[in-house]
């Protein structure tokens, strides 16, 4: 077994043969909290969706917590992403139902089968981003701080060994931004990889992690922040 979560070496992600990315390495440690960082429209969310298998690699070899992601295939793709909690910059919450409902139905799709059991995850979830009043609150219900912090739930209820955010703070006010990181720090300590990309210069700046750049189609380590 690896002791990195992540390992890609000599990668080239392409949109519709467009080169976002090219010849990149890229290594995360198991345990490890890792900032993708980059101006708009440099590749960020691209690198994020190739962890998860929504957009491949197109060159070069890469390994997301010991799978293989050359050639991998559909029911494959499902194992790792039982392994992973992503959380979206739009939370991608089901709108039709509660809280509880939502964390429930990811339960059930990895197929959890006993309610008592359940609503213990749920509950011990909730309570770790402290949501645990909201329950039973549809989406629309929340504030956004309160829906950033259910889709951080919902990411983390299968306890994942690697957490991929795409601009978790996004939407969020300077003091709500850091309570979200300080939250993905702790989820961090108990264990999950955590990668995140953002724009958030002033949380890189206070907070400690590894932190990659996306810059002229290049991701790269990057040891000091000039900005
Ligand atoms: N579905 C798509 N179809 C065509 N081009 C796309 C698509 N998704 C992304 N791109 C292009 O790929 C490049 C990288 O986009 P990406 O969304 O990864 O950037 P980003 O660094 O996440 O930006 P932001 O900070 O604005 O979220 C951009 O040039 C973008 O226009
Ligand atoms: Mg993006």
């Amino acid at each position: 077994m690896s002791e990195n979560i992540i390992e890609i070496k000599g990668a080239s992600i392409s949109i519709n043969e467009i080169k976002v990315l090219e010849n990149f390495n890229f290594e995360m440690k198991k345990g490890e909290f890792v900032y993708i960082i980059g101006e708009t429209g440099s590749g960020k969310s691209t690198f994020l969706r190739c962890l998860y298998c929504s957009q491949k690699f197109l060159e070069g070899t890469a390994k997301v917590d010991n799978f293989n992601l050359n050639n991998i295939n559909k029911p494959k793709i499902q194992e790792l992403r039982r392994n992973l909690g992503i959380i979206f910059q739009d939370f991608k919450l089901l709108e039709d139902r509660n809280i509880h409902e939502n964390l429930k139905f990811i339960l059930k799709s990895i197929g959890w089968k006993n309610n008592n059991e359940i609503d213990e995850r749920i509950r011990d979830t909730l309570m770790k981003v402290g949501l645990e009043e909201k329950a039973k609150k549809i989406p629309y219900e929340l504030s956004g701080g309160e829906q950033q912090r259910a889709s951080i739930a919902r990411a983390i209820v299968n306890n994942p060994s690697l957490i991929i955010a795409d601009e978790p703070t996004g939407n969020l006010d300077p003091k709500k931004s850091i309570e979200i990181v300080n939250l993905l720090k702790k989820i961090n300590i108990n264990g999950s990889s955590v990668i995140i990309a953002t724009h958030d210069y002033d949380i890189i700046k206070s907070q400690s992690g590894t932190i990659y750049e996306c810059c002229n189609k290049k991701l790269k380590k990057i040891e000091n922040l000039s900005q």
